[in-house]
């Protein structure tokens, strides 16, 4: 084998140490090597796709232009290493750390709460510290800016703000300072005087009692990379890999002779484009370009007639340009300018913007480009330069189209784009449509330009250019050129339309979807614009002049404006602690995470963050890419000649049992449905094993029948288990003697965990008696274990899973690690060494399978004064290929139906459907978010048809007295009620719903709606041994405590709950306690940490470990009663007490009798109420939370900053499962949203602009640890709330437009469907397609 030629030195600083890498590979990103090479494993990855920010680190590069050093936050997994040439790159760990001095930064995130799972936060903490060694005071809007290209899944945001906030010019971070009164004013100032209004706290932090930011502590730029900035080698430096060499030039006529000399090779600059590009096509390009050294690149002159910016410069940098250029030039000139700013301050997020540049922007020529079609109506040129010299082409159609006579040559580079100023008569507009507001590719986006005969109407020039509606950005030339000489009124508008749905057509079929919506964005971003033009035509007119054109009316201004991106306020209310509780007493106090300080520094340990273990290999997945098939054949053999592979596990590897008889580990002769595990490749390396499964040749034949559509399921009868059902009262009779009938149907789309750590498992085989370590990233290791020790056929006792933390897991990592580790575990024992097996995000997303749709069907009999007398509901959810906990979830979804209700005759009927799907799972409130969705849909359709609001249908139809529920239950809905006057209380509900409907009269095309929820959530599992727990307390001869129960942490703060459970009982400050990790060594045959209970049991337990340890000590406390714990721990020991205690809790009383209907199935019961106020555009179907008011009933909360922090956390989950998540189907069966880009979970600006969360006080239970409760998952449903709030406004725009409600409701409520019901005679002018007469791009599976 031939040497790879030598690769020059590649020099960059990390955390101010310098690292000379010898042979860099350009294929890895810096993300592997931060995590691989250098062991800094505080920088995460969660997509590898750039767009979740979990990997965010900050580079500062020297700027040969302004001469300044430049800082800026990126996406680590999108950075090839080879890119760093000169950089200094700091991570989370060089900021601070807890051993040596916190960041203000970490600090003030984990202090404020901003942390659950803490995998998002490093992320969070390296995007707030850019932004800080940017702006030392950022303005708000900076902040939300910062922050929006990073997900978190656990915390809702709100927190995350707030300690970022604690930075801005005017900190709000004591939060009552914006209610007008500090809380310093009304007490003292430490964290035990919190502000209190009689005895309700508003303070879950105290900012005071933060280090203030010293910038003289930050690092500086190393004087080295300083030096070699200033006097840059000219030469050429080469990196080559195994497969990519990587050339970066020093100056440009090197880089146009490399051009010339490898015409194929592409230029990277961000790799943002290029990188994903090659991840998801494979695709090698053996020679890549890099221009980073050449300054002529970012260059920018200013002229008189327009403003040329180099190809180089980063879209933050073009920004800045463009700001700079509409401050200081006069109106007219800019208008192209102000149109590309409009659309760079939501394009991706700001670590993108960082990355990509305006060349590989334009190059890219991305179908759904929100620059492009701006830069094409604003006649943009491109300057490009080759050996051979330079020349312009416009940057029109054909370029974007690639037509090679508009395009490059293969020697030319893209040196600037030259964009011209706009003239007086010229107007420019840009508009977009996504998903959400922000950090979302557009369904649509356009760019619109009109130039009007001076003083006049008449146009003189038009154009018009959409993306999103085709494989290229596209100009609609023929309608431009026909409307040219016509006034710009509302004939041309009609006439406009006309010719843009013939000249922009869209075949049913088109990849993307949303076909029907596109077409009428089409057309309604142009008559937004209509409405613009003229009513910039009427500033620029005389008064006098100005009836020359068409009047818009107050009532149609609406449509001009578009939501503005504001950060949440908020207040977050709870009853303080009695004040005759011990100051040492932690229970009921905020106390912070206990791993809040090391998520922020990247010091917790997460799965994948575990050392690589001697001998250690990576296994790989293979994955079905059939829906029904038989397998005929699978051909390994190439897969097994490739370096570093070391074997293919099969299910002729496992030894013991392949899961069950219709749920296999993996398969054998047949697959169920695309994603399903048939083999893994274990290899040296992940990029081995990654390119071997390439190499693995599966031959099937398909099998019949394929379902896929709760419809096509119930056709076939293809159901997982029986049907469940409850009935109270006599239906039949009722629905005769009632006023009025409905009849409905709900449709809810199911919905992906995307807890941010993937699913991973780590199994290390030990030399002796077949045991096995397991660390694993689970709910419950206990079924780990099991489901190893049966497919290994080896005891339970030889195995041992380990939990330290786990990145989020909604019910996602309650059942599927079983299945991973189980494989991992086959191929550990197979080949004797350690197995490490992390899911990449797409393979997560399409083995996983998540939160189960659902097709229900109501009927609701009903007085006209609004009582429902009788109803009816029949639900079926699609359970995938096997069942799972699918029975379980029907069972819950009948038991929780009748949500807050009274209504004497219901029947409850459900069903779990088999489709070829894969399997879908638990996830927070397990069938009741989307059951009780059909209740409440009830609800509005009873009000429609009444005349009344939904709110008093609801208050109407409301528990109102001690009663029974259909299993016959007996509960008092005495705290239902105060949650629902509450939250009618504090949220104005009356008076602003008036407003709303003032609102609603004086605008046609935005409205609002608002809507009040009440809940009764039941908490718990069915079944008594269920809610058993077990912990184990040691005490040890320096007096130090170690806990360990049989909960898992995975953000929702568990551990800090046990431990303020353990101070309370054994009387001692946390301090002296510690939680190492969850072990199937320590606390046996444990429960799953689900349903809401795990703090509620697990606390039991500890709570009875310490009792017994206190009553062991005793005596020796009363004989000392002056002496220190470490006295009596001390004479313990010389006594021979024992000084360990296993603490175990025996589990509620819970059982259901489905024979009989009857049952005590849930222990207690979770009270809440919330108010949601939104605004929506008719014409985009976007919408505006704008308030939403929240009460919860936590009883006594153990702790209220973790259990605010569970109800916001899960609100918004629940708002994205109604508006935004969408996961869409191909109809062969394959989930195509598979990342981030595809599915888009809320971001930091959907949280609602006013977001008021209170625990309700004075609420006690007498059963559970403390009188507290498990708010796990309850406030999920209350992001109805936003759900209810958009179909009211929308009903609130079918009013005025005299449609009549049809009573089928689809969730999520996303701009698409807000759109198509806002019918207008835009969605009238849009052709529409006969369903037979094509095949859909996606599939409907609910
Ligand atoms: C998470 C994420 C979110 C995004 N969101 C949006 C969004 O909301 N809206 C939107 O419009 N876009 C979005 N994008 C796309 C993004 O704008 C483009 O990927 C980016 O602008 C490409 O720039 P780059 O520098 O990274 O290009 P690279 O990936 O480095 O290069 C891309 C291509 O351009 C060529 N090229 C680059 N420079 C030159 C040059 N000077 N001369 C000749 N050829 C050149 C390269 O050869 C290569 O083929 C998103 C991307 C990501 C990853
Ligand atoms: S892992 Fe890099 S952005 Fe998601
Ligand atoms: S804390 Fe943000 S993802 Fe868990």
């Amino acid at each position: 084998m031939s040497c790879p030629p030598k690769s020059d030195d590649l020099v960059f600083f990390v955390n101010g140490r310098k690292v000379i890498e010898r042979n860099a590979d350009p294929e890895v990103t810096l993300l592997n090597f931060l995590r691989k090479n250098l062991r800094l494993t505080g920088t995460k990855y969660a997509c590898g796709r750039g767009g979740c920010g979990a990997c965010t680190v900050m580079v500062s590069k020297h700027d040969p232009v302004s001469a300044k050093i430049r800082h800026f936050s990126i996406t680590a997994c999108l950075v090839p290493i080879c890119s760093l040439y000169g950089a200094a790159v700091t991570t989370v760990e060089g900021i601070g750390s807890i051993n040596t001095r916190l960041h203000p930064v970490q600090e003030r995130i984990a202090r404020s709460h901003g942390t659950q799972c803490g995998f998002c936060t490093p992320g969070m903490v390296m995007s707030m510290y850019t932004l800080l060694r940017n702006h030392l005071q950022p303005s708000e809007e900076q902040l939300m800016e910062a922050l929006g290209g990073n997900l978190c899944r656990c915390t809702g945001y709100r927190p995350i703000l707030e300690s970022g906030r604690t930075f801005c010019v005017e900190s709000t971070g004591c939060q009552k300072k914006r209610t007008g009164k500090c809380c310093l004013d009304l007490g003292g100032n430490d964290s035990s005087s919190l502000s209190r209004e009689s005895d309700i706290c508003t303070d879950l932090f105290v900012e005071e009692e933060f280090q203030p930011l010293d910038p003289t502590q930050e690092l500086i730029f190393p004087p080295e990379l300083l030096r070699m900035a200033k006097n840059p080698e000219k030469q050429t430096l080469t990196f080559h890999g195994e497969r990519v060499t990587w050339i970066s030039p020093g100056t440009l006529k090197d880089l146009l002779e490399l051009k010339a000399k490898h015409p194929e090779a592409p230029l990277v600059l961000g790799n943002t484009s290029l990188g994903p590009a090659m991840k998801s096509q494979g695709r090698v390009h053996p020679i890549l370009l890099s221009p980073a050294r050449i300054s002529e690149l970012s260059m920018v002159f200013k002229t008189s007639d327009g403003l040329t910016i180099g190809a180089g410069c980063s879209l933050a940098q073009v920004k800045d340009i463009l700001a700079e250029q509409v401050s200081e030039l006069p109106e007219e000139k800019t208008q192209t300018y102000r149109a590309l700013l409009k659309h760079l301050k939501s394009l991706a997020g700001q670590q993108i913007r960082n990355m990509a540049s305006l060349g590989g922007h334009v190059i890219s020529r991305h179908c759904y480009s929100d620059l492009n079609p701006i830069l094409v109506v604003g006649n943009a040129t491109l300057n490009l330069i080759s050996e051979e010299g330079t020349r312009q082409i416009p940057l029109n159609d054909h370029f974007l189209a690639g037509l090679a006579s508009a395009d490059l040559k293969p020697e030319e580079i893209l040196e600037s784009v030259y964009i011209p100023h706009s003239q007086k008569w010229e107007f420019v507009s840009a508009f977009r449509q996504a998903q959400c507001q922000q950090n979302a590719l557009a369904d649509v986006s356009a760019g619109m330009r009109v130039i009007l005969e001076e003083a006049t109407d008449t146009i003189k020039e038009l154009s018009l250019s959409y993306g999103g509606v085709g494989e290229a950005t596209i100009g609609a030339h023929k309608s431009c050129q026909q409307l040219i000489g016509r006034p710009w009124n509302e004939p041309m508008l009609e006439e406009a339309c006309r010719l843009l749905l013939e000249e922009v057509s869209l075949p049913g079929w088109a990849p993307g979807g949303r076909v029907e919506f596109k077409r009428t964005l089409v057309v309604s971003f142009f008559f937004k614009f209509y409405l613009e033009v003229l009513q910039e035509l009427k500033k620029l007119v005389k008064v006098s002049d100005s009836h020359h054109y068409p009047e818009i009316s107050d009532k149609f201004l609406s449509a001009l404006e578009d939501f503005p991106v504001t950060g949440p306020q908020g207040v977050q209310r709870y009853q303080s602690v009695d004040s005759h509780q011990s100051l040492q007493d932690p229970v009921g106090r905020p106390i912070m995470h206990l791993s809040g300080l090391k998520h922020a520094t990247g010091e917790a340990i997460f799965c994948d963050d575990i050392p690589m273990v001697d001998r250690e290999l990576f296994m790989v997945l293979v994955t079905s890419t059939k829906a029904h098939a038989k397998i005929i054949s699978i051909d390994l053999s190439e897969a097994l000649e490739l370096p570093g592979v070391v074997d293919v596990i099969t299910a002729e590897d496992i030894p013991g049992t392949n899961g069950a008889e219709d749920d296999k580990l993996l398969a054998v002769d047949e697959v169920l449905c695309v994603g399903q595990i048939i083999c893994a490749v274990v290899a040296e390396t992940d990029v081995q094993a990654k390119r071997a499964i390439e190499k693995i040749k599966i031959t099937y034949k398909d099998l019949e029948p394929i379902i896929f559509t709760i419809n096509d399921a119930i056709k076939h009868n293809s159901f997982l288990c029986p049907e469940k059902k409850l009935e109270q009262g006599n239906i039949e009779e009722a629905f005769e003697k009632v006023d009025q009938i409905v009849e409905g149907e709900v449709h809810v789309g199911g919905q992906e965990h995307f807890y941010m750590e993937t699913q991973r498992v780590i199994v290390i085989p030990k030399a002796e008696d077949k045991e096995l370590d397991i660390y694993v990233s689970t709910q419950d290791p206990a079924h780990v274990q099991k489901t190893v020790s049966s497919t290994l056929n080896i005891p339970i006792n030889r195995i041992t899973c380990h939990v330290k933390r786990v990145g989020g897991g909604f019910g996602g990592k309650v059942g599927r690690p079983a299945v991973f580790g189980a494989i991992a575990a086959v191929g550990a024992i197979k080949t004797g060494r350690p197995i490490r097996l992390v899911l990449d995000r797409e393979d997560d997303m399409l083995i996983t399978g998540g939160r189960h749709p659902l097709f229900g069907k109501y009927k609701v009999g009903f007085m006209n004064n609004g009582r429902i007398k009788a109803l009816d509901i029949e639900c079926f959810i699609n359970g995938g290929c096997t069942l799972d906990d699918s029975e379980q979830v029907t069972e819950f979804l009948i038991l929780k139906l009748e949500n807050a209700y009274k209504i004497r005759n219901l029947r409850f009927r459900g069903r779990a459907c088999m489709t070829n799907l894969p399997s879908n799972t638990a996830f927070r409130g397990f069938g009741f978010p989307q059951g009780t969705l059909i209740t409440e849909s009830c609800i509005t359709a009873v009000a429609a048809k009444c005349g009344l609001l939904p709110e008093e249908i609801r208050e109407k139809n409301m528990y109102k007295t001690v009663d029974k529920t259909i299993y016959k239950q007996a509960f008092s809905p005495e705290t239902l009620i105060r949650c629902w006057n509450e939250c009618l209380d504090k949220s104005s509900f009356h008076s602003r719903r008036i407003q709303v409907e003032e609102f609603n009269k004086k605008n046609y095309w935005k409205k609002k709606g608002i809507a009040i929820i009440p809940m009764k959530f039941s908490v718990g599992f069915a079944a008594t041994s269920y809610h058993q727990a077990a912990a184990l307390v040691h005490i040890y001869t320096d007096g130090s405590v170690l806990v360990t129960h049989g909960g898992n942490e995975l953000g929702q703060g568990i551990h800090t709950k046990m431990l303020q459970v353990a101070s309370r009982e054994l009387k001692l400050p946390m301090s002296y306690m510690h939680i190492c990790e969850t072990s199937t060594a320590t606390v046996p045959n444990t429960i799953a940490t689900a349903a809401s209970i795990g703090s509620d049991v697990n606390g039991k337990a500890v709570q009875n470990a310490c009792q017994i340890l206190l009553k062991r000590l005793e005596p020796i406390i009363k004989k000392n009663p002056g002496g220190t714990w470490e006295d009596w721990i001390e004479a313990a020991f010389e006594q021979r007490i024992s000084l360990s205690a296993t603490g175990y809790f025996r589990g509620y009383k819970a059982d259901m009798d489905w024979e009989k209907g009857e049952g005590d199935p849930f222990p207690y019961y979770v009270y809440g109420a919330a108010c949601s106020e939104v605004e929506i555009d008719c014409l985009t179907g976007a919408h505006k939370k704008i308030r939403t008011d929240i009460i919860m009933d936590a009883c006594c909360s153990l702790n209220p900053a973790i259990d605010i922090g569970q109800v916001e956390g899960s609100f918004i989950q629940g708002m994205g499962l109604y508006t935004t998540e969408e996961l869409k189907y191909s109809p062969e069966g394959v989930l195509y949203s598979r990342g981030p880009d595809e599915y888009k979970i809320p971001t930091i600006t959907d949280v609602p602009e006013e977001f008021n969360v209170s625990l309700l006080p004075s609420s006690r239970t007498p059963l559970t640890i403390y009188s507290s409760k498990g708010l796990g998952e309850s406030g999920m449903f209350l992001g109805s709330s936003v759900f209810f709030a958009i179909t009211d406004a929308v009903a609130a725009a079918c009013k005025e437009r005299d449609i009549v409600e049809d009573f089928i409701v689809k969730s999520p409520a996303t701009p698409e469907q807000v759109r198509m019901a806002c019918a207008d005679r835009f969605t009238e002018m849009i052709p529409r397609d006969d369903p037979k007469t094509f095949k859909p791009w996606s599939i409907p599976i609910a």
